[in-house]
C-alpha cells in the first residue's frame, strides 16, 4: 500500500481519486484536516476497501510511527502543507509549523520505519515531496524557464518554508539514503480547488455577483497545470523516478493573471450568459498588490518529459474548460466549502464589508 499526506487537500484528493481509478493497491490518507482539507473530496470511496483516511498532524510522532509500523507502505507522498502565499504573509506560523517542522517530524519517522525494513524492501522505497516552482524565486520577463539547478531564492513565507522542506528532504537523502524525489510543480487548477485561489475565486465570484480582485496591474505570469496532469505526473515519478532526483513538472502553458480572468470571463459568458446582457469581465476589479509578489514562473519541464517520457494531456484552454464547468456542476461542494470560516477569510483579506 501507498501512503498520502495531505489527501483531502485540493492536489492530494484530485491523486487519490486518479490512483484508485488505476490501481488495484490500496491508499491510506492521512491528513490533519484543516480548514484546506475536505473528506468529501473523497466521499465516493468512503465504503472502498482501497481507501482508509486518518486524522492525523504528520508532526504527530507517535502516532505515524504506529501507522507505518502497522500498514507497512511501500511509498510515501507527501503533499501536506499549508499551501496559500496571502494567508503566509498574513501568518506565516502555521507554514512553519507543518512545512517545515512538520516535514521534518515526517522525515524522522520515515527514516525510523524505513531502516528496519529488509534491504531490497528498503531499495524499492520511496519518499514523495510534492514541492513547488516558487522555491526559485521570481523571473524577469526575458529569463529562461527554472531548471531543476536554478538557485532556490524564495520570496514568501510560503515558498520559504517550501524550501526549507526542500533541504530537509534532500540531506535525508544525501545523509541517510532515504531514497527521496522532489518535485516543483507549477500552479495547478481543476476540482476541488478550494475558492480562496486565483482561478475558483473567480469563477466563483463571477457567478455571485461579486468583484474580481486582480491584484497590482495583473501583468503577474503563472505557469498553468491541470490538477490530473500533476497527479499523472506524480505517478510517473513514483513509478520510474531516480531516488535522489529532482523533477520539475509544468503546463508550458504561462499567461498573466488579467488574461486568466479574461478568458474565465469569455468561457461563462457563453455557457452561462448574464441576464444583463453584460460581460463577466465588467466584474473585473485592480486591489492592492500582494507584498513582495512574485512577478512571474515558468518552469522548464524538458528533464521529466526526457527521462520519464511524461507530458501533460490538457491545454488551458481544455482544461479550464473543464474546470469551469466542474464548478457549474457541484454547487452542493461549494456551498458546503464557503462556510463561515472561509467566509471570514474573504472578509479579512479583500476587506469586503
Ligand atoms: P491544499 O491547501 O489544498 O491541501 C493541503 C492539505 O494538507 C489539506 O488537506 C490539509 O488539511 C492538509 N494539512 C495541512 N497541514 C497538515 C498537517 N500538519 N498534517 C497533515 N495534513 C495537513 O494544498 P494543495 O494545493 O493540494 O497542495 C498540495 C501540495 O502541493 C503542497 O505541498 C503544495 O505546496 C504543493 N503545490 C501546490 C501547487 C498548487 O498550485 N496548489 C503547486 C505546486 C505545488
Ligand atoms: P494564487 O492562486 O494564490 O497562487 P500563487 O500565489 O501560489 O501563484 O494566485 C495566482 C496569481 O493570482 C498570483 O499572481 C496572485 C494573483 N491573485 C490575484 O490577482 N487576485 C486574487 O484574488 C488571488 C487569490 C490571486
Amino acid at each position: 500500500m501507498i501512503i498520502v499526506t495531505g489527501g483531502a487537500g485540493f492536489i492530494g484528493s484530485n491523486f487519490i481519486h486518479l490512483w484508485l481509478e488505476n490501481q488495484q493497491e490500496s491508499v491510506l490518507n492521512l491528513d490533519l484536516l484543516t480548514y484546506a482539507g475536505n473528506p468529501e473530496n473523497l466521499s465516493i470511496y468512503q465504503e472502498d476497501d482501497r481507501y482508509k483516511l486518518i486524522q492525523t498532524d504528520i508532526g504527530n510522532r507517535v502516532l505515524i510511527d504506529q501507522i507505518l509500523a502497522e500498514h507497512k507502505p511501500r511509498a510515501i507522498l507527501n503533499f501536506a502543507a499549508e499551501s496559500h502565499v496571502d494567508r503566509s504573509i498574513l501568518g506565516p506560523q502555521a507554514f512553519l509549523e507543518t512545512n517545515v517542522m512538520g516535514t521534518f517530524h515526517l522525515l524522522e519517522s520515515t527514516r525510523n520505519y524505513w531502516t528496519k525494513l529488509p534491504l531490497s524492501q528498503q531499495k524499492d522505497f520511496r519518499f514523495i515531496h510534492v514541492s513547488t516552482d516558487e522555491v526559485f524565486g521570481t523571473l524577469t520577463p526575458e529569463a529562461p524557464a527554472f531548471t531543476e539547478n536554478h538557485p532556490y531564492e524564495p520570496n514568501s513565507p510560503y515558498s520559504a518554508s517550501k524550501a526549507s522542506s526542500d533541504h530537509l528532504v534532500r540531506a535525508w537523502h544525501h545523509t541517510y539514503g532515504l531514497p527521496t524525489i522532489t518535485t516543483h510543480c507549477s500552479n495547478n487548477y481543476g476540482p476541488y480547488h478550494f475558492p480562496e485561489k486565483l482561478i475558483p475565486l473567480v469563477i466563483l465570484n463571477a457567478l455571485q455577483g461579486k468583484s474580481l480582485p486582480i491584484y497590482g496591474d495583473g501583468q503577474q505570469v503563472r505557469d498553468w497545470l491541470y490538477v490530473r496532469d500533476h497527479a499523472q505526473a506524480l505517478m510517473t515519478v513514483l513509478a520510474d523516478g531516480e531516488p535522489g532526483q529532482t523533477y520539475n513538472i509544468g503546463g508550458n502553458c504561462e499567461r498573466t493573471n488579467l488574461d486568466v480572468v479574461r478568458t474565465i470571463c469569455t468561457h461563462l459568458d457563453q455557457i452561462r450568459p448574464k441576464a444583463d446582457g453584460l460581460s463577466y469581465a465588467e466584474q473585473i476589479t485592480f486591489v492592492t498588490d500582494r507584498p513582495g509578489h512574485d512577478r512571474r514562473y515558468a518552469v522548464d519541464t524538458r528533464k521529466i518529459s526526457q527521462s520519464l517520457g511524461w507530458e501533460p494531456e490538457e491545454t488551458f484552454e481544455t482544461g479550464l474548460l473543464k474546470t469551469i464547468q466542474w464548478y457549474l456542476d457541484n454547487p452542493e461542494w461549494v456551498e458546503h466549502v464557503t462556510s463561515g470560516a472561509y467566509r471570514q477569510w474573504i472578509q479579512t483579506q479583500y476587506q469586503q464589508p
